[in-house]
């Protein structure tokens, strides 16, 4: 995708002594207390404000955080939290703006933070007048909020629209390269996984991946959905039923293109939902009608371990099993690992995706991993997301 990079501004000498906005995605969970859980988004904004001060910037970031309402300033919605992580991060203070629509006093080589940008008032419908304003507020846009990167609001879309220049942070542009490089150029065959347990909250992804991928590798209750659309017994397990003939048109649109979406042929089932519920292991056919599937079996992860090992490129969004009972992670687990050992580029993002890379410690031997949650999903699903839209546009212009 043709984008503007802040690394070929900073290259160019463009940078120095200019006001840079840099919209960053710095949503995290807190407790209820309001400490950071988990800072991954926080520590992936760092480079690209490290790189603005070290090329002589005034910089300036800012991030939604949740879903305030509008013009209602309450404390839990403060990015405070979050300015003081990034001063940790960055071994100097960032300090926290409030009200900054208006004006912003920052100086070359100094960073502020500016307030949760969604209490703005007009932020999530673009406001015309309100995104003419935050670009006035400087000379370079630089978005670096892949997260955001499917919204198309005041701080992400149209400030990209008014402002002199707007460019790709490398946060975003790396998840351009990586996105790029497993969807549109992959190196072949191309293996997706694709769990959950809803079909119909994936369905568009498993329809756009149907005419893409080698093959489709389906798990969790979506998996269920589609042995019985096989003709195979699910017992109790989570299943939409309506969508049967919607996951037969998948498999039939795969095997039209000579690609395979590979059905478990061994489970792990229960009889209750329970961490300490006893596991057994079956044959798919062997199914009880008060048996519920939780896992793939010892077969199924063999077999798809061996294509995962064979694949050119894998993208993953979700664990096979429920992978947070001990007693059925296993199949989560052989994925990972098979993902792990693989010499394909890998590509994976969602929460519970990336919650599963964490528990079995694979962060380092996955190609790439997305800090999208539903913008991930919104690439698979093959929509052109309005930031990589606009920056395209800005570029050509
Ligand atoms: C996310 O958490 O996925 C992003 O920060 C986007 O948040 P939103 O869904 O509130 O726009």
């Amino acid at each position: 995708m043709n984008v503007l990079r802040f690394t070929d501004l900073i290259a160019a000498g463009k940078v120095a002594g200019q006001r840079v906005f840099i919209r960053a995605d710095l949503n995290v969970p807190q407790d209820d207390a309001g400490k950071i859980t988990e800072d991954t988004r926080i520590r992936a904004s760092v480079p690209c404000i490290e790189m603005a001060l070290k090329a002589g910037a005034a910089v300036m970031v800012t991030s939604h955080l949740g879903r305030p309402t509008e013009g209602e300033f309450k404390p839990e919605d403060s990015l405070a939290p979050v300015a003081a992580r990034m001063s940790e991060l960055l071994g100097r203070e960032v300090k926290l703006v409030s009200h900054w629509v208006d004006g912003v006093q920052v100086a070359p080589g100094q960073v502020v933070m500016l307030e949760n940008c969604r209490l703005n008032k007009g932020e999530k419908k673009n406001n015309e007048e309100l995104a003419k304003k935050m670009a006035a507020l400087c000379d370079i846009f630089v978005h670096d909020a892949f997260g955001t990167a499917h919204r198309a609001e005041a701080s992400t879309y149209g400030i990209a629209q008014f402002a002199k220049i707007a460019c790709a942070g490398p946060l975003l542009a790396a998840e351009i390269d990586a996105i790029t490089k497993a969807l549109a150029h992959p190196k072949r065959p191309l293996v997706a996984i694709v769990a959950g347990s809803k079909v119909s909250t994936k369905l568009t992804i498993l329809k756009s991946l149907a005419n893409n991928v080698d093959q489709l590798i389906v798990g969790g209750g979506i998996a269920n959905t589609f042995m019985l659309a096989s003709g195979l017994p699910i017992g109790k397990s989570l299943v939409e039923a309506d969508l049967l003939e919607e996951a037969k048109a998948v498999i039939e649109a795969m095997k039209a293109r000579g690609a395979a979406v590979p059905i478990p042929v061994d489970v792990v089932t229960a009889k209750e939902f329970k961490a300490d519920a006893k596991a057994t292991v079956k044959l798919s056919k062997d199914v009880e009608a008060d048996d519920l599937i939780l896992d793939i079996g010892p077969q199924t992860s063999a077999q798809l371990a061996a294509q995962l090992k064979a694949a050119g490129t894998i993208v993953w969004n979700g664990p096979v099993g429920v992978f947070e009972f001990e007693a059925f992670s296993h199949g989560t687990e052989a994925i990972a690992r098979a993902i792990a050992a693989s010499s394909a580029f890998s590509i994976a993002g969602g929460g519970d995706t990336l919650a599963a890379i964490a528990k079995y410690g694979i962060e380092k031997q996955v190609g790439y991993i997305s800090t999208g949650g539903g913008a991930f999903l919104e690439v698979l699903e093959g929509k052109t997301l309005p930031a990589f839209e606009i920056l395209a546009k800005r570029a050509q212009a």
